[in-house]
């Protein structure tokens, strides 16, 4: 196969002139009597390459009868300038070869606009759109980004298990996994199902988070982060809620709860800095046909303060709209309640309108490991608030005291003899530590203004929803 070049190298730096080979799909065709344009596109941007196929070119008909939209080619010729709007150059076919030809009667992808929703129906196929295509490149960005955030800060990459045996955030949403034959589980004498018979002798699930291993490796090379697939059984069919989603966790020893908001804050930055960056083009059209805040939420990312405001002072200023009238909420407020989305939405995006880091939240509606203060009442929890998004961050200063942890373990009535090594990292060497899990899919949410988490990650699994 020839030498290719990608189109969005073209596109910036071809000049005419210039011989050269594109591989990519079919966007649109149009005939006109002795030529045909065709826009082809291989992913490396959002626009694609004009190409003009005059009838010089061998068996022209026959070719063009083959390529239909969709379908997949290799074509060689020579730059041009365009005369046509909208592109700086063109290629003027001279050998096309068509790999797969697709009839654009029945290709799924029209022209025309379709619906997210029905785009996830072809899940096989979406990624070719524009809109799916921008999404995807700069979900490649972020994940770029994160990496290279941390590998500037001597953060070690570390891989937390996916299967695991304890409940990190103790709220028992966790898949089962199983090689038990399900019409015929083993029981004991009580008549449960007997685990000591299963794979792993005992019962096992698919992680919901990678923090418990990633404090293992913080307690011996200091400061670490884990990205990876975590997994929720939680029954929520919400626009920012997923079965399967990925999780970036760094983990801090020696560090505190203001330690960790000023991380969660400097994380953020440079990740948007950094699309907006390498995505420009992909950034200016979520702004022009997606949400036309986008600019100017990433803008106010990087230059504007995060707030930050304790639990007691979010709900006397929940309460405070209440009473004078200028909202309304569908769920009460009061000291105690675990915030509800539409309660983050009001804080980030009308009161504050800016991300709003909320801490200190009441023990009892918080996990177990979170440091409990001085009170006796509250924890060193952390949410990051987005506009828009709600929740985008959550983490804590970890409780590292053996015998205040092992009561909230107790407290939370979870099994204590399950986390014997957890309680082990607090009797060796134990240090202050903080941390905070940031949800991939909403990063990228809040980066490009999708309005369905669905629509962020390639293979969206939700309740009832494992195709592709
Ligand atoms: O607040 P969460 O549950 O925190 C933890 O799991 C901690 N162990 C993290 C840590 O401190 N290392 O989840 C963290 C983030 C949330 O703020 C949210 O952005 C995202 O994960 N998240 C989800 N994203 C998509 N779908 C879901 N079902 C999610 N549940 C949480
Ligand atoms: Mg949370």
């Amino acid at each position: 196969m020839a030498t290719t070049q990608r189109i969005k190298q073209i596109l910036t730096a071809g000049q005419p002139g210039e011989n050269l080979t594109i591989q990519g799909w079919v966007r649109t065709k149009r005939a006109s009597k002795k030529f045909t344009f065709i826009e082809v596109n291989d992913g490396s941007s959002m626009n694609g390459l004009q190409v003009i196929a005059s009838e010089d070119i061998p068996d022209y008909a026959a070719q063009m009868e083959r390529i239909g939209t969709g379908a997949s080619v290799e074509i060689s010729g020579q730059l041009a300038e365009s005369p046509g709007k909208g592109q700086r150059v063109e290629l003027q076919a001279e050998t096309i070869e068509v790999f797969g030809e697709s009839d654009g009667e029945t290709y799924p992808l029209q022209k025309k606009r379709h619906s997210f929703e029905f785009l996830r129906s072809i899940g096989h196929l979406r990624s070719r759109t524009n809109t799916l295509g921008a999404v995807f490149r700069v979900r490649d960005a972020c994940a770029k980004a994160i990496h290279e955030f941390f590998s500037d800060r001597d953060f070690l990459w570390m891989h937390t298990p996916i299967l695991t045996a304890s409940d990190c955030e103790g709220a028992g949403e966790m898949f089962t996994v199983t090689r038990f034959n399900l019409d015929s589980i083993p029981t004991d004498a009580a008549g449960k199902a007997d685990y000591s018979q299963d794979f792993f002798g005992k019962p096992a699930y698919l992680t919901v988070s990678g923090q418990l291993e990633a404090e293992i490796m913080a307690m011996a090379f200091s400061n670490v982060y884990t990205f990876g697939p975590t997994f929720r059984a939680e029954n929520s069919n919400t626009a920012r809620h997923l079965a399967e989603f990925w999780m970036v966790e760094p983990e801090m020893a020696f560090c505190n709860l203001e330690g960790n908001m000023d991380l969660a804050e400097a994380f953020l930055k440079h990740v948007f800095t950094r699309v907006l960056e390498t995505c420009a083009d992909d950034m200016a059209f979520f702004n022009k046909r997606i949400d036309d805040t986008v600019l100017a939420t990433a803008n106010n990312i990087i230059n504007s303060d995060f707030e930050r405001i304790t639990y007691t002072e979010a709900i006397r200023l929940l309460t405070k709209a209440i009473d004078s009238g200028d909202k309304t909420f569908e769920y009460p407020v009061s000291w105690g309640i675990d915030l509800q989305s539409e309660h983050e939405r009001y804080l980030a995006e009308e009161l504050f309108k800016k991300p709003v880091i909320v801490t200190d939240y009441p023990a009892e509606i918080k996990a177990f490991y979170m440091r409990l203060n001085d009170d006796g009442k509250t924890v060193a929890a952390m949410d990051v608030l987005a506009p828009r998004i709600g929740e985008i961050i959550g983490g804590a200063q970890r409780e590292e005291r053996l015998d205040v942890l092992e009561r909230r373990i107790e407290a939370a009535s979870l099994p204590k003899e399950d986390y014997w090594w957890y309680l082990d990292l607090r009797r060796y060497g134990t240090v202050p530590h903080a941390g905070f899990g940031l949800g991939f899919e909403r990063l990228v949410q809040f980066m490009t203004g999708m309005a369905n988490i669905r629509d962020v990650i390639p293979f969206p699994r939700t309740p009832d929803n494992l195709d592709f």
